[in-house]
Parts: C-alpha cells; structure tokens; sequence
C-alpha cells in the first residue's frame, strides 16, 4: 500500500526545512587549492585551458597563498615549473628548487596556511613521465624510489607541512615515510595519490605543468579507469605502508571508487577534482550553457556526499568566496 497521501516528501522541502534536514555541507575548510609556482615566468600567467587559474613567479605565488588564507582555504598543494627539465628530474629536489623556495616564503609569510607538495617527478623529467628510465625506456619502480625519497627529504626541509606522493610508484609510501623518519621529519604527513586512474581528465594540468610525457603514455603505472577492487588493494597497501590520508584521484567519474575507499577506511581521505573537471564547467560556462560555480559547488557536493573529506579543487578560491 503507498503511503500517499500521508507521507508527503515535499514538506521537508520547504524554505527553512531544506536546509535544516540537508545532509551534505561543504565549507571552505574542507578545500585544498592547487597552485602552480613558475621558476620561468616573471608574471603571472592564465593557463589557456583552465580559465581563471594561473601560474605564478614565486613572489605572486606567495600574494595568492595568502589570498586564499584569507578565503577561509586552510592548504594549498604545490606544483612546480622548474627553470630547466633533464632526464633524472633534478630540479625536483634542489635546495633551491622552484616548489622548495615558494614553500619556504608561504611557510615564513602566511600564518595558519597548510602546504602540501606534490611529490612527482614528471613535471621535472625532460621525458615527462613520473620516474626515472631503465634502458629499455620504461620507468623504473625501484630505482625512483631513491629519487622520491631525496625529494620528500627536500620539501620537508624547505618546511612542507604534508608530502604527496604522486607517481603510482609501488612501494612509494613506504619509501617516503622512511626518508621523512630517517632525516627528523617525524611530524610531516603523508598524503597518498593511492588511488589515481590514467586519465584522459589530466588533459589541462599537463598543459598547466608542462608534463605531458614526451613518448608512450602512463598506463603502465597509473591505475585502469575500468577497476574497482584493484582501488581497494591500492588503498590497502599505502595504508600499511603509513599514509596518513588516501586520496581517489580524478573524482567525478570514480565516485563509487570513493565510496568504496571511504567504507574500506578509517583514514582522512581525499578526492581531487582533477583539471579536466574544472575546464569542462568553464568552457560549457563561456559558451552560456550552464553556470559554472553553480554546478561547481554540486560537484563538490556530491563528492563529499560519496565520502570525501577533502576535495582539492580549482574552484577553491571562487567557492570560498560564495560559502
Ligand atoms: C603528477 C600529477 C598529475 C596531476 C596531479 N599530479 C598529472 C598526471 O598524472 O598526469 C593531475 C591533476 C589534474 O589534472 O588536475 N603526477
């Protein structure tokens, strides 16, 4: 029997009601805003394919870190242009490496303001993948891990409040928390890329670093969109291996995957509202067929919704002014 006409949905709809019953808030506490810091620029520059973001000389860099403080964004997540690319990436993790001196001024300057690093290798490899070659040309896992190690050691020092491993490497987590550990950086935290898809939805951010691989492509180590139980064994693994935070990575089309980490784990987990996702919202908003920061904030809805904790998003700063 229906329960119409007793039970009637409608009237917890109500102006007032609606929002007493929601279920789902986001504040802008619980954003992360990527920055792009540019050792080759010497201003500010939009990035074509994501209208509204840009990358920033360091000085800028630091003005915009404090911009987003002032927002109400508690982190940001750094990524580097260095000044010059080679086949080891050894700009990665220089003294006084793009990321490392943007990190040390935000630390020195901002007050109450996470920096997070993003720590990869394929913005700074002249070939572009996220780790350095065997002789047959394929990224070599275990020979990496001495790379990521010396460059965690590095972010750390420059005083990094979080690493975050990118690579898919295995065992990277592992390797990270022994570097941190072994070098006095017991209380820098680890936030693991554990579950992160070859996508097609990187597309702008490799335009934004620079890191499109010069040969081949990266299915070899990031995960294959069509998987779901591999997610729990890769969430599993950097888990045991100390991560602090696990993040899903892209987040729109990998919500079940989120929900599935999420119910797996006790442990502060992340999505990233990847750069694919931002320039889809703009790019249909320009052409006036929907507003973009309305259908930004139900995406990250949604994401919390499905069990994010965090959502790194380049909508932060815009989001963080309307909440
Ligand atoms: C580096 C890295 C990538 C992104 C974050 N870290 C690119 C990639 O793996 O190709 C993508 C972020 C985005 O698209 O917004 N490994």
């Amino acid at each position: 029997m229906s329960e119409f006409p007793t039970r009637r949905m409608r009237r917890l709809r109500r102006d007032g009601m609606r929002d007493l019953v929601e279920e789902t808030k986001v504040a802008a506490n619980d954003l992360v805003a990527p920055l792009f810091v540019d050792a080759t620029a010497d201003e500010p520059r939009e990035i074509p394919s994501m209208p509204g973001v840009y990358r920033y000389p360091v000085d800028d860099a630091v003005v915009r870190a404090g911009e987003l403080r002032d927002l109400g964004v508690p982190a940001v997540i750094l990524f580097g242009v260095p000044e010059e690319k080679n086949e080891q990436g050894t700009r990665a993790w220089a003294e006084d490496g793009v990321v490392q001196r943007a990190t040390r001024r935000i630390k020195e300057s901002v007050d109450d303001l996470l920096v997070i690093t993003d720590l990869c290798m394929c913005e700074y490899t002249d070939h572009g993948h996220c780790g350095v070659l065997d002789d047959d040309g394929r990224v070599d896992n275990d020979a990496t891990l001495a790379y990521l190690r010396n460059i965690a050691v590095s972010q750390a020092a420059a005083g990094a409040d979080i690493v975050a491993p990118s690579g898919m490497m295995d065992g990277m987590v592992n390797a990270v928390r022994g570097s941190l550990d072994g070098n006095g950086y017991d209380s820098v935290g680890v936030l693991s890329y554990a579950v992160k898809y070859a996508s097609g939805f990187y597309g702008p951010f490799r335009d934004a670093a620079d890191s499109a691989p010069s040969f081949g492509h990266r299915r070899g180590y990031q995960m294959n969109p069509a998987n779901s139980r591999e997610a729990s064994v890769e969430a599993r693994l950097d888990a045991d291996e100390g991560a602090d935070a696990l993040m899903v990575k892209p987040a729109l089309p990998y919500l079940d995957v989120l929900r599935r980490v999420r119910e797996e784990h006790d442990l502060p987990v992340f999505a990233y509202n990847v750069s694919g996702e931002y320039a889809m919202l703009r790019a249909a908003d320009e052409k006036g067929w929907l507003d973009a920061e309305e259908t930004a904030l139900e995406s990250l809805t949604c994401i919390k919704r499905a069990g994010a904790d965090a959502i790194i998003t380049y909508f932060a700063a815009d989001l963080a002014r309307r909440l």
